[in-house]
């Protein structure tokens, strides 16, 4: 077994297949049933692409992107933490993940796993009023949105106004049947980004198949 490094915490662990996992920042227990690896003394875990659109970027060519130890996150559409948990080893302990989700029901395990890693800060509500938590999230270096709704670009809009340091790298997982079911999916990414164009410049589009059906991953730097 050897690792390969991606980025600050993130490797390929190549056996006879390639395995993308994070160095954990808290410990050796698996948040969602992933495999946990010891390996030189360290822990790593197991960061897997059908059930994260971040891992499924790297899967699919994706080799660098700005986000490190001690990096502000506001991620959008945590859900129960799944790739929350990710992003928590990769800021590390110095690292904040400002994790907003709406549906209580998916908050309760969020919640729970920031008990656990004390970077996670979870915030039950809607990512269409930031004006709601402004006053509890700082300017960040990192917006990650993940949200599957009709108006997830002007969601990302509004946030990334309030809340994304200028230069930073916003990261937009775009679910091309929610906003249209009659369209063709790569038409429907074409407008959205044509909204996105006035504010970001737009440095990677990765279709996400076979990993996950109908998204987009758009990488996007904040003018
Ligand atoms: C596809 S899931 C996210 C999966 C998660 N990003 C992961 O990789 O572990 C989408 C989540 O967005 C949440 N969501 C939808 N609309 C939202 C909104 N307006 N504000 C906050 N969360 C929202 C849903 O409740 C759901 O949990």
């Amino acid at each position: 077994m050897e690792l390969k490094k991606v980025i600050d915490r993130v490797y390929w662990l190549l056996d006879k297949r390639r395995t993308l996992v994070t160095l954990s920042a808290y410990g050796e227990k698996s948040v969602y049933g992933e495999k946990i690896f010891n390996f030189g003394g360290k822990i790593y875990r197991e960061w897997v692409p059908y059930r994260s659109k971040f891992s499924a970027a790297f899967y699919k060519g994706l080799n660098g992107v700005d986000i490190k130890d001690s990096y502000k996150v506001l991620y959008l559409g945590a859900s129960s933490g799944t790739t929350v948990s990710h992003v928590s080893d990769i800021v590390g302990t110095n690292g904040q993940v400002f994790a907003v989700e709406i549906a209580e029901e998916m908050a309760v395990n969020l919640i729970l796993l920031a008990e656990e890693r004390n970077n996670i800060f979870p915030i039950v509500d809607d990512a269409r009023k930031p004006e709601n938590y402004k006053i509890d999230i700082p300017m960040c270096d990192l917006l990650y949105q993940d949200v599957a709704q009709r108006d997830q670009t002007d969601i990302f809009i509004k946030n990334s106004d309030l809340f994304l340091k200028s230069g930073k790298i916003g990261i937009f997982a775009i679910k091309t049947r929610s906003i249209d079911v009659s369209t063709d999916p790569k038409e429907v990414v074409r407008n959205e980004i044509r909204k996105l164009r006035g504010k970001f410049d737009i440095l990677r589009e990765i279709n996400l198949y076979p990993y996950q059906k109908d998204h987009s991953l758009l990488i996007l730097r904040k003018k």
